[in-house]
């Protein structure tokens, strides 16, 4: 299996099968890395940073949302950099299935590279430990694997969990991780060994763990104990280890039999009662942007938007008739959003190299240079900027 196999057997189940737990298996392997304190020192830092700066909590939304972006984008978009057109076109992850008697025409698609590029990028502003990027990429490849044993309305395949290790293995070279194990046994036990030796209670890992848990409930109302709830519910799916190193407290066994049992009583409604996904609703359309097809009748450095939105709508872009003012004006007064798309907001859209622009504006052009590298061709037309 190379890489690029593995990334084409991996979306169909993150992508169409079971979206919600394999997101909810990512989320939970981010979270779980503030449970090593090396890793939420370097986080701690930052946090605490932003808020002496005065950064609001709605600037802190905008930035995990960049994050998210990034990889959603080189996990959405073919990492060999290319895209094969003979495809359907009506599910944008198919058109990189190359069968390849039919293939008829190729383009370069650089986005997975330059969004791995800017992570990158970013990560070099850090001081992060080899092992550190090792544990998290483990927990990226095996997170899934575990979360759909337990929760899925069905198991990752062999083939399938054999994908996500490759796959992941690939994107932990580019970005220079060291002593990846060469197999997923190997990695696994060796994960596993990392969290015995270094997962234990920090002050650091409770601050970030409770900054970022506040972070994400902070939407919900506090009425009837609904946030408490959430709160809990969310300290149940931790395992123990996990739990005590963020020195959370134990929740009582009533806990866990509801908790599992929402989710298995959700999987099996799943199962039986529910027809497959014919689209996926992630927040990056795994289709190429129609400037890429025609890119002479542009300006220079188009602009990308997602497909969902947050309670901001940032990049979602200003209506551009009646019909749709109508439409987000009554999605605001839903209150499915807090305001209309605007400027502010970067209703003009994102690139992926400024992504994460608090931190510093500048590196744009670095981090296209780093792209090249990674894919071994020139990022070019629309996608460069000169
Ligand atoms: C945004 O993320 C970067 C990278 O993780 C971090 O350095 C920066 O402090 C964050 N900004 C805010 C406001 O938290
Ligand atoms: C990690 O700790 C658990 C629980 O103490 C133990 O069962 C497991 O064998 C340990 N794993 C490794 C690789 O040391
Ligand atoms: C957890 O975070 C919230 C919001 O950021 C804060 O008000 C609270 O004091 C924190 N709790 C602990 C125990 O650190």
């Amino acid at each position: 299996l190379t890489a690029e196999d593995a990334q084409r057997v991996m979306i169909p189940s993150m992508a169409y099968d079971m979206p919600f737990i394999i997101g909810y298996a990512v989320s939970f392997a981010l979270f779980k890395t503030y449970g090593i304190p090396s890793i939420s020192k370097i986080l701690k830092g930052t946090r605490e940073l932003s808020s002496k700066k005065g950064i609001s909590k709605r600037y802190m939304d905008v930035n995990s949302t960049y994050l998210r972006f990034l990889s959603a984008t080189w996990i959405a978009c073919p990492i060999s950099g290319k895209v094969y057109k003979d495809e359907d076109e009506l599910t944008g992850y198919k058109s990189f299935f190359p069968f390849k008697s039919s293939v008829k025409e190729v383009e370069d698609d650089p986005r997975a590279m330059i969004s791995l590029a800017r992570v990158n990028w970013l990560h070099s502003k850090y001081p992060i430990k080899n092992d550190d990027y090792l544990y998290t990429l483990g927990l990226f490849a095996f997170e899934p694997e575990q979360w759909t044993k337990r929760y899925g309305w069905r198991e990752l395949s062999p083939l399938e969990c054999e994908a996500y290790y490759i796959y992941w293995r690939e994107i932990g070279k580019r970005m220079g991780i060291k002593d990846i194990p060469d197999s997923a046994e190997a990695f696994k036990a060796w994960v596993e060994d990392y969290e015995n030796r270094t997962m234990v209670p920090a002050e650091s890992n409770h601050f970030v763990a409770n900054y970022t848990l506040e972070e994400l409930l902070h939407v919900l109302p506090a009425r009837f104990g609904i946030k408490n709830f959430a709160r809990r519910v969310s300290i149940t799916l931790l395992d123990d280890i996990v739990r005590e190193a963020m020195m959370y407290p134990a929740q009582p066994p009533i806990m866990h039999f509801l908790v599992g049992n929402l989710l298995r009583t959700m999987s099996f409604f799943q199962k039986h009662f529910c027809l497959p996904r014919i689209w996926t609703n992630g927040p990056i359309d795994a289709k190429l942007p129609d400037f890429a097809k025609n890119p002479s009748a542009l300006p220079t450095l188009p602009r990308m938007h997602p497909k969902q939105f947050g309670q901001k709508p940032w990049y979602k872009p200003e209506p551009k008739n009646l019909l749709e003012y109508v439409r987000v004006r009554l999605a605001v007064l839903m209150g499915l959003y807090e305001e209309m798309p605007n400027k502010n907001l970067k209703s003009d859209g994102y690139r992926l190299e400024e992504l994460v622009r608090l931190i510093s504006k500048t590196g744009h052009e670095e981090v296209l240079r780093m792209a090249e590298q990674l894919q071994g061709c020139p990022v070019a037309g629309p996608w460069a900027r000169n």
